[in-house]
């Protein structure tokens, strides 16, 4: 039973649980299942983002809710050493593009931390909705929440959840992370990285 019990647990791997979002100046997300903006360039740090790893072979998992899945232009994949799973209770089959559908964010986990994607992949990015943040925030292998800051005003109906700015602390600088302040379009953004001080964060 000892044995048994121990096979089990050496069988999950921990992955580091990261978000990922772009928000403006009200924690505003979206706007009627679109971006509020178009800022092609923070578009494509959220790309070179979640599409890095460190040795060919490698591969990220991205964690989507339905709405934003659908959100994509179709032209969007494939996206290089990333396995898409997208989250749902009423979809059926696996979304066009997509490798994985499950029901709840948990089971999601598991499919990275377990045989067979326990070896390949690497990190999990959360890409939001609200929902889906809100879960990745609470997960205890949450880590690191990458926050463009949008510094400007637009009108949003969907919002990234509030989290405890004590518990995950901006950071000053951070490998990787252009610390000036962007700007595109006439709009001003600076990229931030909120890292989890304590807790059980891979
Ligand atoms: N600015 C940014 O960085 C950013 C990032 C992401 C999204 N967005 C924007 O945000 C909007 C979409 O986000 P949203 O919050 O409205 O919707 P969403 O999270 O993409 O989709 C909601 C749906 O996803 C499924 N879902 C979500 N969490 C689930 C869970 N834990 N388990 C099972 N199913 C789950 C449910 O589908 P079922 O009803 O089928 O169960 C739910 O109705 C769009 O406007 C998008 O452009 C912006």
């Amino acid at each position: 039973m000892e044995m048994e019990k121990s096979r089990i647990t050496t069988q999950k791997k921990k992955k580091p649980v990261r978000l990922i979002a772009a928000v403006c100046n009200n924690m505003g997300i979206g706007k009627d299942g679109k971006l509020p903006w178009h800022l092609p360039s923070e578009f494509q740090y959220f790309l070179n983002t979640v599409t890095r790893v460190s040795r060919p072979g490698k591969m990220n998992m991205m964690i989507w809710g339905k709405l934003c899945w659908y959100s994509n232009p179709e032209n969007l994949f494939p996206l290089t050493n990333v396995l898409h799973v997208v989250l749902s209770t009423t979809l059926n089959t696996v979304p066009d593009h997509a490798h994985f559908l499950c029901q709840d964010f948990e089971s999601a986990v598991r499919l990275a931390a377990e045989p067979p994607l326990a070896d390949l992949i690497e990190t999990i990015w959360i890409v939001g909705g609200t929902q889906v943040y809100q879960e990745a925030l609470k997960h205890p292998w949450c880590d690191l929440v990458y926050l463009t800051d949008i510094m400007a005003d637009f009108d949003c109906n969907v919002f990234f959840p509030e989290f405890d700015r004590e518990l995950f602390k901006v950071q000053e600088r951070f490998p990787g992370v252009p610390s000036v302040i962007q700007e595109e379009n006439g709009i001003k953004y600076k990229f931030q990285v909120y890292k989890k001080e304590i807790g059980d964060a891979v």
